[in-house]
C-alpha cells in the first residue's frame, strides 16, 4: 500500500482537483483505492455526491480502526472508496496535539488499512500545521500542485525549508504545474525557472480548464465526462508518473 498526499501551503491551487480525478485513474487502473477527505471543506466528498461523514470530537479518526472503517463510503466506480470530511476536521489539531506521539497518528492509522487498499489519496486543507506534520510523516509522496506564478514559486520555497529544518525528507516532495496557461507568459518564463532550478518538478503539466473548472457542476472527476480532451487526460498521463516513481521505492 502506498500514500499520496495532495498538498500545498496555499490555497486554491488545484489540491482537490488533482485528488479527485487521480483517484479515480488509480481504481481504473484497478487499484483497490481510497481518497481520504481531510479538509473541512469537503470539497472531494462533494464531487463525488457524498454526503458528510459523523462528527468527531475525541480524535477516534486517529486511534480506532472501526470507526475509521465505518466512516468509509463506496462511490459510484468500482475500486474507489471515500471517506468524506466533515466540520469536526477542523479541530484536528487540538485533537492530536492531546494525544502522545502526535505527529505519527496518521501515519499510525493509516498503516492499519494495508490489507484493504493499494493506494491511499490524502486531500489536504490548505496550510501547515500539526495535521501537516502527520501527513508529513504518513505519505510516500507529497503532491504538490504549483500554479506557476511568482507568489507560488515563494511559497514552494518556504515548503522546502520546513522540510529541511524540520528532519522531514525532501525528497517525497513532487510538485507538479498546474492550471497553466500557455498563452500566458509569465507563466511560461515561471515553468521554464522552477524546472531549472527543480529538477524534482514532475513533466506531467496540468493546464488551465474550462473542462477541469465545471467538476462542480457535474459532480464527477473531469476524466469522466471530458475523458476525450487530451488536456485532461494530462491526469491520466500525471498518475502513470507517479505510480513508475513509487514502483522505484
Ligand atoms: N486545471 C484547472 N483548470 C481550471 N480550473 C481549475 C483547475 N484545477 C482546479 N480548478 C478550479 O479552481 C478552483 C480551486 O481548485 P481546487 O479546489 O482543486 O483547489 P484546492 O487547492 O483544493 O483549494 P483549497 O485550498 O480551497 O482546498 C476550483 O474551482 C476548481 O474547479
Ligand atoms: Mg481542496
Amino acid at each position: 500500500m502506498k500514500i499520496i498526499a495532495s498538498y500545498s501551503i496555499k490555497g486554491g491551487v488545484g489540491k482537490t482537483a488533482a485528488s479527485v480525478n487521480l483517484a479515480y485513474a488509480s481504481a481504473k487502473a484497478g487499484n483497490e483505492t481510497l481518497l481520504i477527505d481531510l479538509d473541512p471543506q469537503g470539497a472531494s466528498s462533494f464531487y463525488f455526491r457524498i454526503s458528510a461523514g459523523k462528527k468527531d470530537k475525541r480524535g477516534y479518526f486517529f486511534t480506532q480502526k472501526n470507526r475509521l472503517l465505518k466512516q468509509i463510503r463506496g462511490s459510484n466506480y468500482k475500486g474507489l472508496d471515500i471517506l468524506p470530511a466533515n466540520l469536526s476536521f477542523r479541530n484536528f489539531d487540538i485533537m492530536l496535539n492531546s494525544m502522545s506521539k502526535s505527529k505519527k497518528r496518521l501515519k499510525q492509522i493509516l498503516s492499519s488499512l494495508e490489507k484493504e487498499y493499494d493506494l491511499i489519496i490524502l486531500d489536504c486543507p490548505p496550510s501547515i500545521n500539526l495535521l501537516s506534520e502527520n501527513v508529513f510523516n504518513a505519505a510516500d509522496m507529497i503532491l504538490v500542485p504549483v500554479i506557476p506564478t511568482t507568489l507560488s514559486e515563494r511559497t514552494y520555497e518556504q515548503l522546502l525549508k520546513f522540510f529541511q529544518n524540520n528532519g522531514y525528507k525532501k525528497k517525497i516532495i513532487r510538485p507538479f504545474f498546474s492550471m497553466a496557461q500557455s498563452k500566458n507568459k509569465l507563466h511560461r518564463q515561471t515553468i521554464a525557472n522552477m524546472e531549472n532550478r527543480h529538477p524534482e518538478f514532475l513533466k506531467s503539466i496540468i493546464s488551465f480548464l474550462i473542462e477541469i473548472e465545471r467538476m462542480g457542476v457535474h459532480r464527477k472527476p473531469a476524466l469522466v465526462y471530458a475523458s476525450k480532451k487530451s488536456h485532461v487526460q494530462s491526469y491520466r498521463t500525471l498518475f502513470n508518473e507517479i505510480v513508475k516513481i513509487l514502483d522505484k521505492k
